[in-house]
């Protein structure tokens, strides 16, 4: 029997699986695919952006999206430290673009949502646009600065988290598809696909856009998976400035660029649809001429664990605190990765912080 089981091997359960075992738990972590592999992870830009996405993101969401992004820079020091590996944390910051006097006027909107919040924005001429990425081209016409909205490499950062896991005394399983879990003499039965069993005296529900589908009978947890697009562009930009137009998000890594990203309702259909790259090319080709001349090395599909209310669950569920959950990040996994392992371990070890009011998986159970 193990301590503790943590049910996906994504961000989000790395993440607390990690910060279980350096906080001495015994844990170990179950992953459906091989690392990497099939999680929202792989196919994530890695944006940390609070203040471009608050006018798009409920106010509770945007309260802990600010308390984990505080904490990222450490926490991903403290990664690429105890892993040798370099997670590509990157604060040069994020210009919003317009691309015509439609998309000025929406910045106004925008710019006043974040002051409203306390971020810090400045207005952008087109020049001054440039200056900081000089990879757009001419139909931008003007932008705003966010200094504080940085990106990291999530796909390094899975790498970094096992290998931090594994250094920790933790256990990671791949290919291990947690398919239900049922209560079994004071502990919990995980019952994995093929027939397979483990025993563990407490669950860690984090399993992405598949939370749901893990849940014992009869607990309720409205997570549904959201598909994105990516298209990875081979060659890099002139600057690492993130370039968020209204309708596309453009990325630049060392070595290649990300062109993101599509919101779909389709389910669990994995192919990519021709109209929504077409739609992500057009508009990332508009604000980066450079980009018809990129050659492309991959289209990345992720799902993304939506939920109802548009706010994680984060807790226990039961009063002995054996079940908790970690689910629903839906755009924010990345950003909340080092929060929701700080509450998941204080909700584990019976610490109360207000925060886990906000994220109370229990919500759902009321009628
Ligand atoms: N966080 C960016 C996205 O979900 O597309």
């Amino acid at each position: 029997m193990t301590e503790i089981a943590v049910v996906g091997g994504g961000i989000i359960g790395l993440a607390v699986g990690e910060e279980l075992a350096r906080a001495g738990h015994e844990v170990t972590v179950f992953e459906r695919d091989a690392l990497g592999e099939g999680c929202a992870a792989a196919a994530a830009a890695g944006m940390l952006a609070p203040a471009a996405e608050v006018d798009a993101t409920p106010a509770p969401t945007t309260r802990l999206a600010v308390e984990s992004h505080r904490r990222f820079p450490s926490w991903a020091e403290r990664l690429s430290r105890a892993s040798g590996i370099d997670v590509g944390f990157d604060q040069t910051g994020t210009v919003m673009v317009a691309l015509d006097a439609d998309d000025l006027r929406e910045l106004v909107h925008h710019e006043e949502a974040q002051r409203r919040a306390g971020f810090e924005t400045r207005r952008l001429s087109r020049d001054e646009v440039r200056a900081l990425q000089p990879s757009v081209g001419p139909a931008v016409v003007g932008g705003l600065l966010l200094p504080h909205d940085w990106q990291v490499d999530p796909r390094r950062l899975l790498v970094a988290l096992a290998t931090a896991l594994r250094s920790a005394g933790g256990t990671l399983r791949e290919h291990a598809p947690v398919v239900g879990i049922e209560r079994h003499d004071g502990a919990w039965l995980l019952r994995l696909a093929g027939g397979e069993s483990a025993v563990a005296r407490r669950v860690v529900i984090a399993a992405g856009a598949w939370s749901a589908s893990v849940m014992p009978p009869g607990v309720p947890l409205p997570v549904r998976p959201v598909r994105g697009t990516v298209i990875r562009l081979g060659t890099p930009l002139e600057s690492r400035a993130v370039v968020r137009t209204p309708r596309a998000y453009i990325v630049p890594r060392e070595d290649s660029t990300l062109l993101g990203a599509t919101v779909e309702e389709r389910g669990w259909a994995r192919e990519a649809l021709a109209g929504g790259v077409f739609e992500l090319l057009k508009e990332g080709r508009r604000a980066v001429p450079s980009v018809d001349d990129m050659p492309v090395a991959e289209l990345a599909v992720g799902f993304r664990p939506g939920i109802r209310d548009g706010v994680p669950a984060i807790g226990a569920l039961d009063e002995e605190r054996t079940l908790i959950v970690a689910a629903g990040h839906y755009r924010k996994g990345i950003e909340l990765a080092p929060l929701t392992a700080d509450l998941v371990r204080a909700s584990l070890e019976g610490r109360p912080d207000p925060l886990l009011a906000e994220t109370d998986p229990r919500r759902f159970m009321k009628g």
